[in-house]
């Protein structure tokens, strides 16, 4: 099984993704927890180059996406796909979804760039992904109390209430897979709710 995990900056994927990973850890499954863009030494010097700030020169959204496809196709040739095919569940922190949200309805780019990265170079999309959604402000509260803030985190509300209804408009298309968590509730709560979507 192939989790992914969703949502704007501050919303406690991490924490749900832990406790989730101990969960399936505790029933005896061998589990994999990864994260995008990364997941392998290659994909995660991609992920610095991605993060980083550098002040001589912006980055190009075009540029900015096909890096995140590049650490992504690593990613899934090297982690995602050999440890499906051993049966392992794959918890992943971020995966297509965050593309769709940040560089098409956060930067402007055409859904149809991505749709044709997607059917390139994507051959296994997640089973099933939880949206964790939370007003902007206060997730970018919790994400400016952690410190220094990268490439992404450096962005303005407008440009995250943009990413915010990127992934409503994923979860409108596709309820199914998308399944949306309320991440102003306590995090056990959280943790509950994406529980109950395996039964
Ligand atoms: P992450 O470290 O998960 O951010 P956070 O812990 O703050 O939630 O992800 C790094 C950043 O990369 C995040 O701001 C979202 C961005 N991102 C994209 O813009 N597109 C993508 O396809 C992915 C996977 C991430």
């Amino acid at each position: 099984m192939f989790i992914s995990f969703e949502g704007t900056e501050g919303v406690g994927k991490t924490t749900l993704i832990q406790k989730l990973y101990e969960h399936f850890q505790q029933q005896g499954k061998a589990v994999v927890l990864t994260r995008e863009p990364g997941g392998t030494p290659l994909a995660e010097q991609i992920r610095s180059l991605l993060l980083s700030v550098n002040h001589d020169e912006q980055m190009s959204h075009d540029t900015e996406l096909l890096l995140m496809y590049a650490a992504r196709a690593q990613h899934l040739e090297r982690v995602i796909l050999p440890a499906l095919a051993e049966g392992k569940i794959v918890l992943c922190d971020r995966f297509t979804d965050s593309s769709f949200a940040y560089q098409c309805a956060g930067r402007g780019l055409s859904r149809a760039k991505l749709q044709l990265l997607n059917q390139n170079f994507v051959s296994k999309m997640p089973d099933i992904t939880f949206w964790l959604d939370a007003p902007i402000e206060l997730g970018m509260t919790r994400a400016r109390a952690r410190g220094d803030l990268d490439r992404f985190e450096q962005e303005k509300v407008v440009f995250f209430e943009s990413v915010r209804s990127g992934f409503a408009e994923i979860h409108a298309r596709d309820p199914e897979r998308m399944k949306r968590l309320d991440a102003t509730q306590a995090q056990e709560k959280v943790f509950a709710d994406a529980l109950s979507s395996f039964k």
